[in-house]
């Protein structure tokens, strides 16, 4: 790679949907010179989002030069070669398809659509259309998630024993938290936290082939209503904890493993952690210890080695060796990875998660509902 000059190509990124992620996603493109020897530029041409003070926000990002209220209107822009969507999860399948069909590439968001159909017709049409496509999930950039899934592809762990991932949330637990979008099956399907926090977890196993052959769910709603925000009260209908119970093939040999999406878990403030054992190795990172990795070794006695990584992340930036890495940090590095593979310069670097793997995912969370259903382990 050469190093970033004024003649680097840049891919212009447009935003639909500026709130939570869309801003953050605008905070990773603005700190873009922070990337050492990166081959390519970002510039953020044009947001659309349908809340005027939103669109206000994004006025103070000099390179926006279109705001908008319509999707159509950004996606018609000569300005613009890939667009974000981070909408409601109902508008992914329609809103993913309006991209592809103008002629842009795509980074969506997760669920990618409500189920495994919707979640497939995105798929098959960016592969019809040619685009290139990649799916929201940034925590296999942190460089301790990095290192754990190195050691398990590298078959340093030995055979497999067991695995626990898992994303966890505690803010529902309170029950005067105003309804919102992701609380309601209507704007995120019946999949609820499973839609919400499901990619997150899946991503690492699926990206080392390991996935479910069989699932048993147990799903909770726990609080079922919650203030309107206008003085009344709203049917909170979603699931909000799921723990799945999942067996997967590894060396011709069943594997146990469990995938656990929570937002009713106590002290918890998203953590996102992930436990591999092996019968020679292990390895376990959580993001509430953010620079350190833990892993054992088989020996006459066996103990846990705690490392702190600092910051080493997968692409280099100026942010000093023994700092601490954050979820800003990570974020652009997953851009990072998108905008390096569509341009072709990932090399054997990880890559952002695919439309195979959210297709892949939705149909772990689609079992889970029918083992909920039916109170009985199902077979994928
Ligand atoms: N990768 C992550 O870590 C992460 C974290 C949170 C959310 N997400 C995902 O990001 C997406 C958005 O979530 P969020 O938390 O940013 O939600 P949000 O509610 O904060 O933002 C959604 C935005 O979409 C806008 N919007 C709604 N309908 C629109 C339309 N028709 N046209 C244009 N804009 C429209 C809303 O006005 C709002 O500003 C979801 O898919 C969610 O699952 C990902």
């Amino acid at each position: 790679m050469s190093t970033t000059t004024a003649s680097s190509p840049t891919v212009r990124i447009g935003i639909i949907g500026g709130g939570l992620m869309g801003r953050e996603a605008a905070s990773a493109f603005g700190r873009w010179f922070t990337l050492e020897q990166f081959p390519v530029k970002v510039e953020l041409t044009a947001v659309c989002d349908v809340q005027p003070a939103i669109l206000e926000w994004f006025a103070q990002i000099p390179s926006v030069r279109l705001r908008t209220q319509k999707h159509t209107e950004l996606l018609a822009s000569k300005d613009v070669d890939v667009v974000y969507v981070a909408v409601p999860h109902n508008l992914h399948e329609s809103m993913y398809l309006d991209v592809l069909r103008s002629g842009k590439d795509l980074l969506a968001e997760k669920p990618f659509g409500l189920d495994p159909a919707s979640a497939g017709r995105i798929r098959d049409e960016a592969k019809r259309l040619g685009r290139f496509v990649r799916v929201s999930s940034e925590f296999p950039f942190l460089p301790g998630v990095s290192r754990v899934f190195q050691m398990a592809s590298s078959g340093a762990l030995g055979r497999i024993l067991q695995v626990r991932v898992g994303f966890l949330h505690s803010s529902d637990l309170d029950p005067t938290k105003p309804i919102n979008w992701k609380r309601m099956n209507k704007f995120c399907g019946e999949i609820g936290v499973m839609g919400d926090l499901g990619m997150h977890v899946a991503h690492i196993p699926l990206r080392l082939g390991w996935k479910p052959k069989t699932v048993y769910a147990q799903l909770q709603k726990i609080h079922t209503e919650r203030p309107d925000g206008k003085g009344g009260m709203a049917q909170c209908d979603t699931w909000n904890n799921a723990m799945l119970h999942t067996t997967f093939e590894a060396g011709g040999e069943s594997v146990p493993m469990t995938l656990e999406m929570k937002r009713m878990a106590p002290t918890e403030t998203n953590t996102w952690y992930i436990e591999i054992l092996g019968t020679d190795r292990g390895a376990r990172f959580s993001t509430k210890e953010p620079k350190t990795l833990w892993t054992y070794r088989r020996d006459k006695e066996q103990w846990w080695e705690k490392t702190d990584l600092g910051f080493t992340p997968q692409f280099k930036t100026i942010t000093g060796g023994i700092f601490e890495v954050g979820f800003p940090d990570i974020l652009q590095q997953m851009w990072a990875a998108y905008v390096a593979e569509r341009s072709g310069n990932l090399g054997a670097r990880f890559g952002c998660a695919t439309p195979d793997e959210a297709v892949a995912s939705q149909q772990i969370w689609s079992a889970a509902l029918e083992s909920q259903r039916t109170q009985s382990v199902v077979r994928l």
